[in-house]
């Protein structure tokens, strides 16, 4: 994402924080536990909502805009776990396998390069019985007329919004991955144009 987008990201995002986000993700993540991994953190929109009885959170972020925002929100952040910031990319995470209790990724399997093979990655670092803890927005239901428009505008959109695809079919591809599916609730993101609306939000476990 280029340095404007890192620094108007929360700007943008704030109706849809304030209209359905914040408590998404405070829902989601009062599953976590232990050692926790988020992936393409971002700002760090998710850091305050974090429970206080988790041991450990890692947040990564690859591109160094954003990285500097979430910096300044980890040192503005009040937490009661110990935090750690790295850089790592979703398709290469630098942490041995099977050490990660929950893995975090919000708003992030739309814009990565390889989702599969960050899928891949998310289950090799999970203990077994570990969960992935997602909120992603998805390709509408095919032959819709959502579905048409997010086919039509999605070469334009990954271009300006830093690789987000429109027309993932994300659930699936947790599935594929190996993943059993624990939880997940599909629902429209409010405030945000009618092609990026569709979401899925949920729990999926590596099974033990
Ligand atoms: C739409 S933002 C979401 C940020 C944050 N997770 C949130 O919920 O507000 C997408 C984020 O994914 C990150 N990202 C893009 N490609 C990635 C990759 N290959 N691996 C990990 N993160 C990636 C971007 O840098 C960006 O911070």
């Amino acid at each position: 994402m280029s340095r404007l987008i890192a620094m108007l990201y929360d700007r943008m995002m704030q109706g849809t924080e304030l209209a359905c986000l914040q408590q998404w993700r405070g829902a989601l993540l009062a599953n976590c536990y232990g050692r926790v991994l988020e992936i393409g953190a971002g700002t760090g929109a998710s850091l305050p909502l974090y429970p206080p009885g988790i041991d450990e959170l890692l947040v990564s972020e690859p591109d160094p805009a954003m990285r500097r925002q979430l910096q300044r929100r980890i040192d503005s952040t009040r937490v009661a776990f110990a935090t750690a910031l790295a850089d790592y990319q979703g398709e290469r995470l630098l942490v041995d396998d099977e050490s990660v209790d929950c893995v975090v990724s919000s708003l992030v399997l739309c814009s990565v390069h390889n989702q599969a093979g960050t899928l891949t990655e998310i289950f090799r670092v999970l203990k077994p019985g570990g969960q992935l803890l997602f909120l992603e927005h998805v390709a509408a239901q095919e032959g819709t007329g959502r579905h048409r428009w997010q086919r039509l505008v999605e070469p334009l959109w990954k271009r300006v919004a830093g690789n987000c695809h429109l027309t993932r079919c994300t659930e699936q591809a947790i599935i594929e991955a190996g993943f059993e599916l624990a939880q997940v609730q599909r629902e429209s993101l409010r405030k945000v144009p009618p092609f990026v609306r569709p979401s899925i939000r949920g729990l999926a476990r590596k099974p033990g």
